[in-house]
């Protein structure tokens, strides 16, 4: 018998960790499909509740489905009282990541079979994630959280929530199609730890708020807020070649670029650019757009025949700055969002449930001798 150790894959890169008909990539060609249907058509004809439903039923809702489903979510949008409380005692200065990981965490608490016994915990969920970053952004500066309001989506209500305005149309699109673009993206880290915490049979309010932790990191959905933070730190397009050579020089990662899949430009990419044209067109310009375009042509010329191009939070973070939302809103804007891709891979895995236990390559030592403490070093 064999007895071959299998080697390690770092980042399990390439490795099948399920099957899943949820979403499908191309890396090479710059494809993305949810259920099938390619991210080009649900980002021009589709809506980010027609695109919830679909990545949860596998299927477009029919009319009916459709107006069904956005009345639940209408239904479940206000936050439960506790939770509101909750959010105001966090520190103002914390993350809006971590006050969603704990709003998750108190939703769960407050509703999860007892308060909000109406049942549908995936409604609730995603329902109610605009509601606690919108909560959180307006309790941290002491303002007065805002009811939603039944007649508007969920972009509408987001920006509704956040800001304490009624939004434009433009404005309500822009943000509508991020959502429908960032809904799901196969077995990213925050989708696979939903799958793995999913696995051990963990209620799906533990699933969302372990998600939160994992598309914080910069190397995910954090990379948004860093994006921006680049482009304000490099004075004009001018400017942007020297920069580069800077950051490469000292190994620095240039955020907003490449992606262990996508070997060309990220689809998304290119759809939120287009997004952020329309949206400087009707709004006026702003200098860091002209920056990014910049930085695209250096880093493309530099790093390009490495398969190192834009991904989705290279234009993301110039779009909701032109919407006025705080930089670090931008991230729990992509947890709205992918919380539908978290919740319908979560369905998947419960289907077929195998607790997630992979092995390891031991490297450590044995016979280690135990001496009393006052021996010790
Ligand atoms: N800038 C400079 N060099 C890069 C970049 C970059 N953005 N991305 C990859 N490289 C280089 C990297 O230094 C490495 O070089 P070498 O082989 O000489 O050590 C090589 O390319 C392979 O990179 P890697 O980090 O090992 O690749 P990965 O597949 O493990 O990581 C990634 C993918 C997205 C984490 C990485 O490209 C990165 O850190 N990008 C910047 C952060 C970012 O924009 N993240 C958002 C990802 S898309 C949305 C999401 O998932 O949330």
């Amino acid at each position: 018998m064999s007895t071959q150790v299998p080697s390690l894959v770092p980042g399990l890169a390439g490795i099948p960790a399920a099957e899943s008909a949820v979403s499908f990539i191309d890396g090479q060609q710059g494809i993305l499909e949810y259920r099938g249907h390619r991210i080009e058509v649900l980002a021009q004809r589709s809506n980010f509740e027609e695109v919830t439903w679909l990545l949860l039923h596998g299927e477009l809702p029919t009319a009916e489905e459709l107006t069904g489903f956005r009345a639940e979510l209408a239904s479940y949008r206000e936050l439960p009282q506790g939770v509101v409380e909750m959010l105001s005692k966090l520190p103002a200065d914390g993350h809006p990541m971590a006050a969603l990981q704990a709003g998750y965490a108190a939703l769960g608490m407050h509703c999860e079979g007892k308060l909000c016994a109406r049942g549908d915990d995936i409604a609730q969920i995603i329902a109610a994630t605009p509601s606690l970053v919108a909560a959180f952004a307006r309790l941290r500066r002491g303002e007065e959280v805002i009811a939603p309001d039944s007649a508007l989506d969920t972009a509408g209500n987001f920006l509704w929530m956040l800001r304490g305005e009624k939004p434009g149309e433009i404005e309500q699109h822009v943000l509508d199609t991020a959502l429908v673009l960032h809904a799901d993206h196969t077995m990213n880290a925050s989708t696979f730890t939903a799958r793995v915490v999913g696995s051990s049979e963990a209620d799906p309010y533990t699933v969302c708020a372990s998600a939160v932790g994992s598309l914080k990191g910069p190397l995910h959905g954090g990379a948004n807020e860093r994006v921006l933070a680049q482009l304000e730190g490099i004075d004009s397009p001018a400017a942007v070649k020297v920069w580069l050579d800077t950051q490469l020089h000292e190994k620095g990662k240039v955020m907003g670029f490449g992606h262990r899949v996508y070997k060309t430009k990220d689809p998304r990419a290119t759809i939120l650019q287009g997004l952020a044209r329309e949206l400087f067109e009707k709004t006026g310009t702003t200098p860091i757009y002209d920056v990014a375009l910049a930085l695209e042509a250096a880093v493309l010329e530099r790093l390009g025949e490495r398969g190192i191009y834009p991904n989705v939070d290279f234009f993301s973070g110039i779009v909701y700055q032109k919407l006025g939302i705080p930089t670090d809103i931008f991230t729990p804007i992509f947890a709205m969002s992918r919380v539908a891709g978290w919740l319908a891979h979560w369905h998947e895995q419960m289907a077929d449930n195998r607790i997630f236990r992979p092995g390891q390559i031991f490297i450590g030592s044995h016979g280690a001798q135990y001496s009393e403490i006052d021996s010790r070093g």
